[in-house]
């Protein structure tokens, strides 16, 4: 089968070479799923430059994707709950990723059935990110009623996050470029601040909670808007103990992290806030979950733009460009 592969980190970034591989065995729990699409993210990206090592340590060569949308084509002894033919998706189990290929071995406890009206490119838009949003509002806990800033809400997992927020019940206030603004009101924002025009730390006070994807040079800027004793959970700042010791990592990385995020948890604690760090791993439960709201809900996924498996380098270089409309795809199998 046809596999985008990446033979060793470069901080600079690197091209991933499409080679010709063995389809992979399945273990007992694993289901052989034949891969229609796959999401990219700038977690790709981050992959291929060494970033997350700290977190995930891969060996090479390694089959890239962190997400998939395909039909199940062989199940393993141990499955029981999925069907041949099932049309499945999931965010790959975070110590074995591949989904840039034509087929994957995926444990069962990452996939979920995709809902009916979603196309396999719509679908593609859905399990990393809006994984990512529930296990970041999961940490948040919550009220219906209460406001949640979510920065940069116009890319890929703001798509995702924005109407999994509104299924909680809360206000969402979102920041991004201008020519996205009307398609993310109609996602369900309550309120949109083009961040070239106005800065949201001098127009919102309070607000019950912060999602943040924009990373540590907006940390101070998004506590200072977050209520006393509020929330705030970044998908792109400094990993704390506090993610270490909830990730089961070892005694020398929780340290470590604790070091690395010592000077975020100093801010939150100013004005006794919290503040997490997300890194978003498989949950096949929570997506089932996920599924639910959206066809309950009928939420419209974003597609950016659809290369194929050989354009694979395109598509991330997209990515790393930003400018993002919602999800870059790679159409595999038809
Ligand atoms: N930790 C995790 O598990 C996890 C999971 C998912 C995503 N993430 C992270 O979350 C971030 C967003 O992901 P994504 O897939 O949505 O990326 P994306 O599709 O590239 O979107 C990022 C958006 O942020 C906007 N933006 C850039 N600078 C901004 C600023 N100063 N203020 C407000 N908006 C700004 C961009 O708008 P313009 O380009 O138009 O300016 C773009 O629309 C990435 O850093 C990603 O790595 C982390």
């Amino acid at each position: 089968m046809k596999a985008a592969i990446l033979n060793g980190y470069d901080k600079n970034g690197c091209d991933l070479v499409i080679r010709d591989i063995p389809v992979p065995e399945i273990g007992n729990d694993e289901v052989l799923v034949k891969i229609h699409t796959a999401g990219v993210n700038p977690l790709d990206n981050m992959i291929i430059r060494g970033e997350v090592k700290m977190i995930v340590p891969y060996r090479f060569p390694l089959v890239m994707g962190n997400e998939f949308v395909g039909t199940i084509d062989k199940l393993g002894a141990g499955v029981s709950d999925f069907s041949v033919g099932d049309r499945v998706y999931g965010r790959m189990p975070l110590g074995k990723i591949g989904a840039f290929a034509e087929y994957a071995a995926i444990d069962r406890r990452a996939i979920a059935k995709v809902p009916d009206y979603l196309s396999d490119e719509e679908a593609a838009c859905v399990p990393l990110t809006a994984l990512t949003a529930l296990q970041a509002l999961e940490l948040m806990t919550p009220k219906a009623g209460e406001t949640i800033f979510i920065s940069g809400g116009t890319g890929s997992l703001g798509a995702m996050a924005i109407p999994v927020a509104k299924s909680y019940g809360l206000t969402v206030i979102t920041n991004g470029s201008a020519a996205n603004r009307e398609r993310v009101l109609s996602l369900g924002a309550d309120r949109f601040i083009d961040y070239k025009t106005e800065d949201y730390a001098k127009v919102l006070t309070d607000v019950d909670a912060v999602l943040d994807t924009l990373g540590e040079r907006e940390l101070a800027k998004e506590f200072a808007i977050l209520k006393h004793g509020g929330k705030l959970v970044s998908l792109r700042g400094m990993p704390n103990g506090e993610f270490a010791e909830r990730s089961g990592m070892s005694a020398v990385k929780r340290m470590l992290f604790k070091v690395a995020g010592g000077k975020m948890d100093r801010m939150a604690a100013k004005k006794n806030q919290s503040y997490y760090f997300v890194f978003v791993h498989e949950d096949g439960a929570g997506l089932k979950k996920i599924s639910e709201i959206f066809a309950k809900r009928r939420i419209e996924a974003s597609v950016d733009e659809v290369f194929s498996l050989d354009e694979v380098n395109a598509a991330l270089h997209k990515v790393a460009a930003g400018r993002s409309k919602g999800k870059t795809v790679l159409r595999v199998n038809s």
